[in-house]
């Protein structure tokens, strides 16, 4: 076969050339030619007929008379997975699975591949390891053995030849990095090459109906390596993250065109891989002996489910002149306009104080009910003063200084009572409309001045 000549693409302009260089000759960006395969297509080649063809003629129909035959998921056999995927496995999908090495990715894929086995044909892709390393891992694991079917190539032309002919209806490619074209001459991992790999495997999931476990590895920054458009071309991307010297392990939803999105799925690393975690909703409580100024205790939702976790401050005179304000697991500039709130409405003043916030465990809270809770460690730090026990809170604080409700008030609640808390400071708007109902001292508020009051 007469390889295909590639060319070389800008990726801020969509510029085409030859040759690579360093700089694009038509927008002047630095380092951003990448190779890729020209966008006329080349001649039909026959080895690809056999997932490749074009032959079907599109056509416009009506929304209607389409059935979604295939849109149910199949449960993986593994709760917290499916959940994270919105349900199960669609055929045909292609998930994406990024996380830093050794967090756990291939022990989560060969767990549930050797699980799913019995039901689904199955081929694991490896391009990482070797299969004897693998075999050698699931005999460790003690997984069944028998319904696992392994290859180790890195060729993607090869690698859909071969699934082309064993039809499996749940493939793993680990790791996209390693797979490469022959069409591209650059290296395997660069964005070229993984774009392109990672679009003949899409075509090839939509067109066979194969579901498809995509392993990405992430940057030094956290971001999946390769392209941003990897994150397009995938019908979901999820994340894995985990503390290092935790065992736990948490898989988020960053993307899900089947399920909704921030939806978090929890593991523990254990001697004998990785178990699921069902109710993880008090596991990043640390137990204090007594309570400590700064430390106050939130409800928050992760997807489906509420999660308790402790929130941090430290408030300290600053020798700066403009003073800190340092957020782990929040967002900055939400700490910033809660102290101008805070100094607006409740005049206390914190433009001589370094302030550091910490949601303990590694878990990001992007959602507004931490504002109260923030609020609340902030002060209890600022005047050195513990809140009282088994106090939780949550809740919105809007600039004018008023205390706005979030979602699912009564449903934190709940969880909250469930383990131990007696005490709960929320928006007056998300108290229950009976008070015996959940058998807690509740405080509704409805303005930053009454917190103040309060505490
Ligand atoms: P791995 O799945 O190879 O990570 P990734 O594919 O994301 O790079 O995970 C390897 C890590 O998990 C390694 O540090 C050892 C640990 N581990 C356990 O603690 N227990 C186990 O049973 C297994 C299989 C791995
Ligand atoms: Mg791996």
């Amino acid at each position: 076969m007469a390889k295909t000549k590639s060319e070389y693409r800008c990726q801020e302009c969509g510029g085409r050339f030859p040759k690579w260089s360093g700089q694009c000759g038509e927008c002047g960006a630095w380092n951003s030619l990448s190779e890729s395969l020209p966008s006329v297509p080349p001649p039909r080649n026959p080895r690809f007929s056999g997932y490749a063809g074009s032959a079907r003629q599109s056509e416009v129909r009506n929304l209607a008379d389409i059935s979604p035959e295939l849109q149910r998921g199949h449960p993986t056999g593994t709760g917290e997975l499916d959940r994270v995927l919105g349900g199960g496995l669609v055929p045909g999908s292609v998930v994406l699975i990024g996380g830093d090495p050794g967090i756990g990715k291939s022990t989560l894929l060969l767990q549930s591949m050797a699980q799913l086995g019995e039901q689904l044909s199955n081929l694991y892709v490896s391009g990482e390891e070797s299969p004897e390393q693998i075999s050698l891992r699931a005999q460790r694991l003690d997984l069944p053995r028998h319904h696992l079917r392994l290859l180790a190539e890195t060729n993607v032309e090869r690698i859909l030849q071969i699934a082309a002919h064993e039809q499996p209806r749940v493939m793993v490619i680990d790791s996209i990095q390693t797979v490469f074209t022959e069409q591209l001459q650059s290296a395997p991992g660069s964005v070229g090459q993984v774009r392109e790999s990672a679009a003949q495997l899409v075509r090839f999931a939509k067109q066979s109906g194969t579901a498809i476990f995509l392993v990405g590895h992430v940057t030094k920054e956290g971001a999946l390596a390769g392209p941003r458009v990897l994150e397009h071309m995938v019908d979901t991307v999820l994340y894995f993250e985990g503390e290092p010297g935790s065992p736990f392990r948490l898989i988020r939803t960053i993307k899900n065109r089947f399920g909704a999105v921030n939806e978090l799925g929890v593991f523990a690393m254990t001697d004998r891989g990785l178990k699921e975690v069902s109710n993880p909703s008090a596991i990043f409580l640390s137990r204090h002996r007594e309570q400590v100024s700064g430390s106050v205790v939130m409800v928050t939702r992760e997807g489906s489910r509420p999660l308790l976790v402790e929130v941090q401050s430290l408030v300290d005179e600053s020798p700066l002149a403009n003073p800190r304000r340092v957020t782990l697991g929040l967002e900055q500039n939400r700490l910033s306009m809660l102290l101008a709130v805070l100094h607006r409405h409740g005049g206390i003043p914190m433009y001589g104080q370094d302030v550091y916030v910490n949601v303990v465990g590694g878990v990001r809270i992007s959602e507004t009910a931490a504002d109260l809770p923030v609020v609340l460690a902030v002060l209890s730090s600022y005047r050195d003063q513990p809140l009282p026990e088994r106090l939780v809170t949550f809740g919105e604080i809007g600039l004018a200084g008023e205390i706005r409700p979030v979602p699912n008030g009564q449903e934190r609640l709940r969880e909250a009572a469930k383990h131990g808390f007696k005490r709960a400071i929320v928006p007056a708007a998300n108290l229950p409309p009976k008070h015996h109902e959940v058998e807690m001292e509740i405080h509704g508020i409805e303005r930053l001045t009454e917190v103040l009051e309060l505490i």
